[in-house]
C-alpha cells in the first residue's frame, strides 16, 4: 500500500510548487496510473514516493512505514525504475544485476530465478555478458528492470517503463504489472501513452499542475459515458486547476 498524506514539494525556494497537497491512497491489489501533461509533477511525485525528495510538508508511507523515520525499512519494501538513469557501463548486464542482488542481501538461488526469468522474458540473454556501454537504449531500460525487481518487492514504482522498450517487451512488462497486482501487491507507474493506462490500470490518477485532478476507476473518470481516456483526460487537464 502507498500513502501519501498531504504532500507538498517546493523548488526553487518555493517559487515553484511541483506538488501541492498530495492526498492519495493506492490499495494493495491494484495497478496506479499516473498521467499528467509534461512538468505536472509526476516524476517529483514519485521522488518523493521513494525518498529521493523529501516533502517540504506532509507524509509518504510504504505499507504503513513512513518514509521519514525508517527510511531503510520503506525503501526496501519497493523496486524502482527511473525516468532516466546513468548505468555502470564497464560492468556487463550481469555484473550489474550481481550488484544489485547484493546491495539488497538476494540469496543465489533467488537472483538466479529471478535473472533467468527476466532475461528469457525481455531476450537478453546474450547481451548479459557483455559490457552496459554497448547496449541499446532499450537494452538498458530492460537491464534497469530487471535489476530494479530483482530482491521481488511488493511495490513497483516506474516512471515512463514504457519508453524505449519494443512492443514485444511492452507487452510482457504489462503482463508482468497486471500479474504483480493480482498477486496482492502494488503497481505505481507514469505513463503518457494512454491507451496503455486505460487498458492496464485499475486506478488512474491525473496531476495538473502539482495538483490531483481526478482520480479513479476509468468509468468513474468518465462519469458512466464511454469516452476515451485521451477524452476524459483532455478535457479534464483544460477546465480543471487553472
Ligand atoms: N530539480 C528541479 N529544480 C527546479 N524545478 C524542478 C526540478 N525538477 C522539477 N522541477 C519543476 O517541477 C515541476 C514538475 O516537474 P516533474 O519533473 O515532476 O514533472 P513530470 O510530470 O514528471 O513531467 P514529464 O511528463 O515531462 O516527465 C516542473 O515545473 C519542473 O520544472
Ligand atoms: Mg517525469
Amino acid at each position: 500500500m502507498i500513502q501519501f498524506q498531504n504532500v507538498t514539494k517546493t523548488y526553487a525556494g518555493g517559487k515553484v510548487k511541483a506538488v501541492d497537497n498530495l492526498d492519495l491512497t493506492i490499495e494493495e491489489g491494484k495497478v496506479f496510473g499516473f498521467i499528467g501533461p509534461n512538468g505536472a509533477g509526476k516524476t517529483t511525485t514519485i521522488k518523493l514516493l521513494t525518498g529521493i525528495l523529501s516533502p517540504d510538508n506532509g507524509r509518504v508511507l510504504l505499507n504503513g512505514i513512513d518514509m521519514a523515520r525508517d527510511p531503510i525499512a520503506a525503501k526496501r519494501s519497493f523496486g524502482y525504475v527511473p525516468d532516466a538513469f546513468d548505468m555502470y557501463e564497464r560492468l556487463t548486464g550481469m555484473d550489474y544485476l550481481n550488484f544489485m542482488a547484493d546491495i539488497y542481501g538476494v540469496d543465489a538461488a533467488s537472483r538466479k530465478r529471478h535473472i533467468d526469468k527476466y532475461l528469457a522474458l525481455f531476450e537478453l540473454e546474450d547481451a548479459a555478458g557483455q559490457q552496459i556501454r554497448g547496449y541499446s537504449r532499450g537494452m538498458k531500460q530492460k537491464l534497469a528492470i530487471t535489476g530494479a525487481l530483482i530482491h521481488e518487492p511488493s511495490i513497483w514504482v516506474l516512471d515512463e517503463p514504457m519508453v524505449g522498450l519494443d512492443p514485444q517487451s511492452v507487452f510482457m512488462l504489462k503482463e508482468e504489472m497486471r500479474r504483480h497486482a493480482d498477486s496482492g501487491r502494488t503497481v505505481f507507474f507514469s505513463t503518457h501513452v494512454l491507451d496503455v493506462a486505460e487498458r492496464l490500470c485499475d486506478e488512474i490518477g491525473i496531476i495538473k499542475r502539482g495538483r490531483l485532478i481526478a482520480r479513479g476507476t476509468l468509468d468513474e473518470l468518465r462519469h458512466g459515458g464511454d469516452s476515451s481516456l485521451e477524452e476524459v483526460f483532455l478535457e479534464l487537464v483544460e477546465k480543471k486547476g487553472e
